[in-house]
């Protein structure tokens, strides 16, 4: 069994279902309400785990029920959460999230205890990532911490693989630590300076990146390394919620580079992780074990 390593964020999602997105200033009525875990961290933690890795995740969560609550939830997925710190007199990160008719979210965070993730956390990860061939991030918690995270995990021989989401700002330095950049097309445009998600991809390699692929969401995804550019399509699936989609493709990229797939298998195993996610409400609930993984892409090759 592979291992990946995961120093990222842990939120509690609360989401409702809502006609349209309500407008600066109005009160709008939802649809239906629900819980659960979430946090792009957390997610792509989870999401390894289900598509058949071992996982270690770092990252923190206050002192509160949300806290214990998620935490208990994260070791019955079989991960290793001992790295994981609980921070005393803050929140545990939260995500208020509406979810259109149409699946698509608008999200709003309150990072909490993962505004705290600092370089002990990931030192508590340190001898987790001798074992792992891969370590994931993503920039919902402090980008220093991200930079000493991507510092210790090629130290340790880690592939490291950097989902630059929520959109931010990056010093340059970041780059040649990133042996697999995984944007979506805006975050590459914001990154990579440009609308083409070819050329803000090459603009990243030029950076630093090692190679970068770029989620486009119905589109499928498109891959830059510096001999070949390809496009893997989208699975069709009835979108009910895309929530965490992105979080799933960016696990099943990690867990099949971690098995030593080539780029494009991975990027297909990552594909269809990512399509199944978006058939079911919620983050956490819709991510697919391996097997729905395995199912999508033999019925895909047997058309
Ligand atoms: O990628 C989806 C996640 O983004 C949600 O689970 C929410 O917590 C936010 O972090």
């Amino acid at each position: 069994m592979v291992k990946v390593v995961v120093v990222g964020s842990i939120n509690m999602d609360l989401i409702v279902r809502v006609s349209r997105l309500p407008r600066l200033g109005e009160t709008m009525s939802g649809e239906g309400f629900s819980m659960g875990g979430g946090g792009k961290g957390a997610n792509q933690a989870v999401a390894c785990a289900r598509l058949g890795a071992r996982v270690t995740m770092a990252g923190c969560v206050g002192d509160d029920d949300f806290g214990k609550r998620l935490l208990s939830d994260l070791v019955s997925e079989g991960m290793d959460c001992a790295p994981v710190r609980v921070c005393p007199g803050v929140n545990t990160g939260v995500a208020l999230i509406a979810v259109t008719k149409e699946g698509e979210n608008a999200i709003i965070l309150s990072p909490g205890a993962n505004a705290l993730a600092c370089g002990e956390d990931v030192e508590r990860a340190a001898t987790a990532m001798k074992e792992a061939q891969v370590a994931l991030f993503q920039l919902e918690i402090p980008i220093a911490t991200v930079i000493v995270g991507l510092k210790k995990a090629k130290e340790a021989g880690c592939l490291t693989v950097l989902d630059p989401a929520p959109a931010a700002p990056l010093p340059d330095e970041i780059w040649p630590l990133v042996d697999v950049a995984a944007p979506n097309e805006i975050e590459a445009a914001d990154l990579g300076g440009s609308d083409e998600p070819a050329q803000a991809a090459l603009r990243l390699l030029e950076k630093g990146a090692g190679c970068v692929v770029v989620s486009l969401g119905s589109k499928g995804a498109l891959a830059v390394t510096r001999d070949r550019t390809f496009s893997v399509p989208a699975f069709p699936v009835e979108v009910v919620d895309t929530t965490g989609a992105g979080d799933a493709f960016r696990a099943g990229l990690a867990v099949a580079l971690a098995e030593g797939k080539v780029l494009e298998e991975a990027v297909k195993f990552g594909a269809a992780a990512g399509a199944l996610t978006c058939t079911a409400l919620g983050a956490r609930s819709s991510l697919p074990q391996r097997s729905a993984v395995l199912r999508m892409l033999s019925s895909s090759s047997a058309r």
